[in-house]
């Protein structure tokens, strides 16, 4: 891509809608699929953005989420004014979930998603602050090492 050019989608996404949970994370799969980001980068940005998108969705009241793409990394941005984590710490631990009962029957509450945002991220900051919301923050570097 053209150097200084920095490619920005941002989606709405609303409270326990299951229905269309999950169609950003295709969106922005897509997007970077035309820009010819490798299938590799675009699986992990997938999965982080699914991720975060499901968290806004669940445990967040709704938010936004954001890509980004400039000539070092893809950023994914998730924001929402929900009722923030409480320890993140202990949030990141494999298994760790509060998702209520109605949200373990459909599958989801796992307590998988941040570990796999961790994962299948190069760099992630989590701002919470509780009663205020949370920004999730993960970037995948294009070169897979830090685009040095
Ligand atoms: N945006 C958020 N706002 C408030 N709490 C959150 C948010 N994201 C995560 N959490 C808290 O962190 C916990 C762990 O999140 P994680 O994504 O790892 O698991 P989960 O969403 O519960 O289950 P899974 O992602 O496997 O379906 C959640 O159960 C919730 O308590
Ligand atoms: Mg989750």
């Amino acid at each position: 891509m053209r150097p200084g050019k920095t490619i920005l989608v941002q989606r709405e996404v609303k409270p326990l809608d299951f229905l269309s949970a999950g169609e950003t994370a295709s969106e922005f799969k897509e997007t970077l699929k035309s820009l010819g980001i490798s299938a590799d980068l675009c699986r992990k940005t997938s999965i982080v953005a699914y991720e975060a998108e499901m968290n806004a969705v669940i445990h967040g009241g709704g938010g936004e989420i954001i890509l980004k793409l400039d000539e070092k990394s893809i950023t994914i941005v998730a924001k929402d004014q929900g009722p923030g984590i409480e320890n993140v710490n202990l949030a990141m631990q494999e298994g760790y979930s509060t998702a209520p009962d109605f949200v373990r029957e459909m599958g989801f509450g796992a307590g998988m998603g941040l570990p796999n945002i961790k994962k299948y991220s190069d760099e992630l900051n989590i701002e919470t602050e509780p009663g205020k919301g949370t920004t999730l923050r993960a970037l995948i570097y294009l070169d897979g090492n830090g685009g040095e």
